[in-house]
């Protein structure tokens, strides 16, 4: 039986592909500081798959930690998912977000080399792109300035990573994420509502629920067929399957580059507009919204081109929108 280490495995995705990993008979160890989740998100995966993974509280940026973990632990592959990923605080926090996004990734590198540990999978983000040129997006679109000190941490990230694979045994995988919404059919794991959300679907969710009074709509004079902005949202078990397939892609070999990138969305571009009625249809709920000024820093539409990884990883997104927005609703009726 393979052990995979999961860094943020409390977290949001995090909690999701360790299910799945379970799910694919791999035996997991989670390394989270619970800074962004909490501890019960471990017994609810335990609850899921009846196995509990072993868990060690750990702050990655303790370098000491870290090499001790890796001294302690025999893992074949490391799931990278540990990292601050709020695009605005990171605006406002900059130091905050380039060393618990980057300092920290160069002590996991660093000890799994040490170690003799050469699968990583990196959580990365469409957000690399920027405004892509072209639509959708291919992995072979040149990636942009970043908008935010969160998206350049991912671009940086990679770089990081690449240059890495090039002077050591470490092979990578890249995992481009879209956007990733909804929660696991048992509601019992989900998106941790802490603080106002940020992203679009768990604020409507909150309004539908009327912990939000309305939804602010940033823009609709985007030059898009309703005005509102284009994203590709992705079911998070879906993104979480993604994984596993891009692991197992590194640890029988079949990877064809020492430092592969995936783009993991839908391949369907959905507007802000679109989301709200595909969500009141999915659940009967009302969305009360207003029209508010553009958000600064976003980009007018990004949607994902998935035939890299459909045809390399074996993997396709499955899950519709509908199921993935009732799916949201779900998980919040269950808080
Ligand atoms: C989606 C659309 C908003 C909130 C970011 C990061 C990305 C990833 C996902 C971390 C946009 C509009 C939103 C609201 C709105 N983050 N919106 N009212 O900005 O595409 O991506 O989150 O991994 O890396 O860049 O996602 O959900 O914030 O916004 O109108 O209250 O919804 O303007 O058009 P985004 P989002």
């Amino acid at each position: 039986m393979k052990t995979i280490l999961v860094t943020g495995g409390l977290g949001y995705i995090g909690s999701h592909t360790v299910v799945e990993l379970q799910n694919s008979g791999f035996d997991v160890v989670i390394i989270d500081n619970l800074s962004n989740t909490t501890i019960e998100v471990l017994d609810r995966i335990t609850s899921i798959t009846g196995i509990k993974p072993r868990f060690e509280e750990i702050d990655l940026k303790d370098k000491e930690a870290v090499m001790h973990f890796f001294k302690y632990y025999k893992v074949d592959g490391v799931i990278h998912f540990a990292a601050s990923k709020a695009v605005g605080e990171s605006v406002q926090e900059p130091l905050k977000y380039y060393e618990n996004n980057i300092a920290t990734l160069t002590y996991v590198l660093k000890e799994m080399i040490a170690s003799d540990v050469s699968n990583f999978i990196f959580s990365s983000s469409c957000t690399v792109y920027g405004q892509a040129d072209e639509l959708p997006i291919t992995e072979s679109a040149p990636t942009k300035e970043a908008e935010s000190p969160y998206g350049a941490t991912k671009k940086m990230g990679e770089v990081i990573i690449r240059d890495t694979t090039k002077a050591t045994n470490l092979q990578a995988i890249a995992l481009r994420y879209f956007n990733p919404i909804g929660a696991h059919e048992s509601a019992k794991i989900g998106e941790l509502p802490l603080g106002i959300p940020q992203n679009l679907v768990p604020f409507v969710v909150q309004t539908a629920a009327g912990i939000r009074k309305e939804l602010s709509i940033f823009g609709d004079d985007y030059p898009t067929p309703d005005g509102t902005a284009i994203r590709d949202y992705i079911h998070v078990v879906d993104l979480a399957k993604a994984h596993i397939s891009a692991l197992n892609r590194l640890l029988n070999g079949e990877n064809k580059a020492k430092c592969e990138y995936f783009n993991i969305g839908t391949g369907k571009g959905s507007s802000v507009l679109e989301i709200v009625n595909a969500f009141e249809k999915a659940t009967g709920k009302k969305v009360n919204y207003k029209i508010a000024p553009r958000r600064e820093g976003d980009i007018i539409s990004a949607y994902a081109d998935t035939s890299l990884a459909n045809k390399e990883l074996g993997w396709k997104a499955e899950l519709s929108l509908e199921t993935s927005l009732a799916s949201s609703w779900k998980w919040q009726e269950s808080l």
